[in-house]
């Protein structure tokens, strides 16, 4: 048999597969493939409930491949929600060209969803394990605000650790170049542990991952996050509770100082899981007299109803 005819025999039994899949709902299949539905340009999950006709599905292998061809995400089965992969993967999965380019432009980027429920949920709970963590600030005594959180210790659960050192070697490229532009010295190494190392001689030697918990009423000033001279120029948030369902109000607010112009308000949308990026303080932006720093603040309004968790992550170390 000619390879080529060999080829659409696999590519046939492929198919069948996945459409008996399809037909099964079959969770199991879920992140294996994707399936586009041409007459509504939506693409699902396998394991969604929506029933397309055979002759109206094609495939995609990945979720990538659907949306470049045209396809939006389905409502119904949410499956740009879906969390594909160990956190390497899922990080490797963002397209850091766009987020680079929405963080030039606008100081943020949205990140799209990292962790799965049961990894927010683990976060969550962590919150009362008092042996991980080596301080915690109720906020009402700083004037920070109403609510309380939490810095990790050295043992801050793996995944904390894997995402600050996974996420600062996609951010570090920025870094560098917003660093040459704001005229920093010295450049950020690639690794974070190297970074690390950095801060330590610079005095800062403490960690700074953090998780803050807001009840009803509790609210976050807008802020930033510098403990001392040593700043790495962008952090993630990734929020752990679901909003509408665990709490409502508590919006992930920042605003932007642009020289000469009053403060622009900015709500950043997210889900449960979802992760931000955005500037710690100042970021370059380019006018027609040159470069000129843009000074952003991040805060939380306050939180109406049930209990917000938030998983903070800042690359430099405290004093
Ligand atoms: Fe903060
Ligand atoms: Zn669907």
């Amino acid at each position: 048999m000619p390879a080529s005819l060999k080829l659409v025999h696999s590519e046939n039994e492929l198919e069948a597969r996945r459409w008996k899949a399809v037909e099964r709902r079959d969770v199991d299949s879920n992140g294996e493939f994707w399936t586009c539905v041409k007459t509504t340009g939506v693409y699902c999950l396998p394991s969604c409930a929506a029933r397309p006709l055979r002759k109206n599905v094609i495939f995609a292998d990945t979720r990538r491949a659907a949306e470049d061809a045209g396809y939006r995400p389905c409502k119904r089965c949410r499956p740009e929600r879906y969390v594909q992969g160990g956190l390497a993967e899922r990080i490797e999965r963002i397209d850091w060209e766009r987020a680079g380019a929405v963080l030039n432009a606008e100081g943020w980027a949205p990140l799209g969803r990292m962790l799965n429920d049961e990894e927010c949920r683990q976060l969550i709970g962590s919150y009362d394990e008092d042996e991980r963590y080596r301080s915690t600030v109720v906020m009402r005594r700083h004037g920070f605000g109403e609510g309380e959180y939490r810095y990790f210790n050295e043992t801050a659960p793996r995944i904390v650790a894997e995402l600050r050192a996974r996420f600062y070697e996609k951010l570090a490229p920025l870094a560098n170049q917003w660093a040459g532009k704001l005229g920093r010295e010295t450049g950020f190494p690639v690794r974070h542990a190297a970074y690390l190392k950095h801060c330590a001689k610079a005095g800062q030697a403490r960690p700074t991952p953090l998780i803050l918990k807001y009840g009803p009423g509790d609210y976050n000033r807008l802020h930033q996050d510098l403990y001392g001279d040593e700043v790495f120029p962008l952090q993630i948030a990734l929020l752990l509770s679901a909003p509408g369902k665990d709490f409502t109000g508590g919006e992930f607010v920042m605003t932007e100082q642009t020289p000469r112009r009053q403060s622009r308000a900015i709500v950043a949308p997210l889900e449960q899981g979802d992760a931000i990026a955005f500037a710690v303080n100042e970021r370059p932006a380019e006018g027609a007299r040159g470069i000129y720093r843009v000074k952003m603040r991040h805060g939380v309004s306050e939180v109406r109803t049930g209990s917000r968790y938030c998983l903070g992550v800042i690359f430099h170390d405290a004093a």
